[in-house]
């Protein structure tokens, strides 16, 4: 018999989605290629996915990194999407989500983006719910979640300053507040 390839349920491998999308006329725009805002839609789907797959439960979109398109992606391509958990705090989730785009006659696809998103479970009340650990056990996945972690404290720093501009008289107002990183005044 061969041996089972299921990962155990906890670890970051479990909550693996891959999603294909074919691009249509009606995700292009004028010169034929996707629009920016119809992969980030992809890729928000797909981290969705692997996001409740780990915690079982409701997850929302907290965040979303700064995330570069690297090459153009045309009417007639298709594009992949594999995320997964790379790092959980107490009720966020850090998924990483890898885009690749080519010919779908084409042997191999190109690497076109890569975007970090956070995500937060709610609990059946709405709130804010505490997320069973990831378990981490190859090195990669260790390594995964070390970065993960750093990036987490960068993007929680950014976010607690765009809040203190924000309630300091920017256009959009603000509470000065972010979750697990509280301004003096929150
Ligand atoms: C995301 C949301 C649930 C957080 O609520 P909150 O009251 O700030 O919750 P908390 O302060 O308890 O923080 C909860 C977690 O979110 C994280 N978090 C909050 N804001 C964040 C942000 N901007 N970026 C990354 N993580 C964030 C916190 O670090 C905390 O993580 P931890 O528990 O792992 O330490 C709330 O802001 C919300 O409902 N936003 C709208 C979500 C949504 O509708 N998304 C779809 C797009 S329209």
């Amino acid at each position: 018999m061969s041996p089972t390839t299921t990962p155990p349920p906890d670890s970051p491998r479990a909550s693996r989605v891959e999603m294909n999308q074919l691009v249509l006329p009606t995700h292009a725009n004028a010169i034929g290629t996707v629009f920016g805002g119809q992969i980030m839609a992809w890729i928000d789907v797909c981290a969705a996915l692997s996001s409740m797959r780990h915690a079982r439960m409701q997850c929302v979109t907290a965040s979303m990194d700064a995330m570069d398109f690297l090459v153009p992606i045309r009417i007639g391509d298709v594009v992949r999407m594999q995320s997964m958990v790379n790092y959980v705090g107490r009720t966020s989730l850090e998924i990483g989500v890898r885009v690749e785009a080519g010919k779908p006659t084409a042997g191999a696809l190109e690497h076109a983006a890569s975007a970090y998103l956070t995500f937060v479970a709610l609990g059946a009340d709405g709130k804010p719910t505490a997320v069973r650990p990831l378990i981490c056990e190859t090195e990669q996945e260790l390594l995964r979640a070390r970065e993960g972690e750093a990036r987490r404290a960068t993007r929680l720093a950014l976010a607690a300053a765009r809040g203190r501009l924000q309630s300091g008289g920017g256009q959009a107002g603000g509470t000065g507040k972010v979750g697990g990183e509280r301004t003096s005044d929150g």
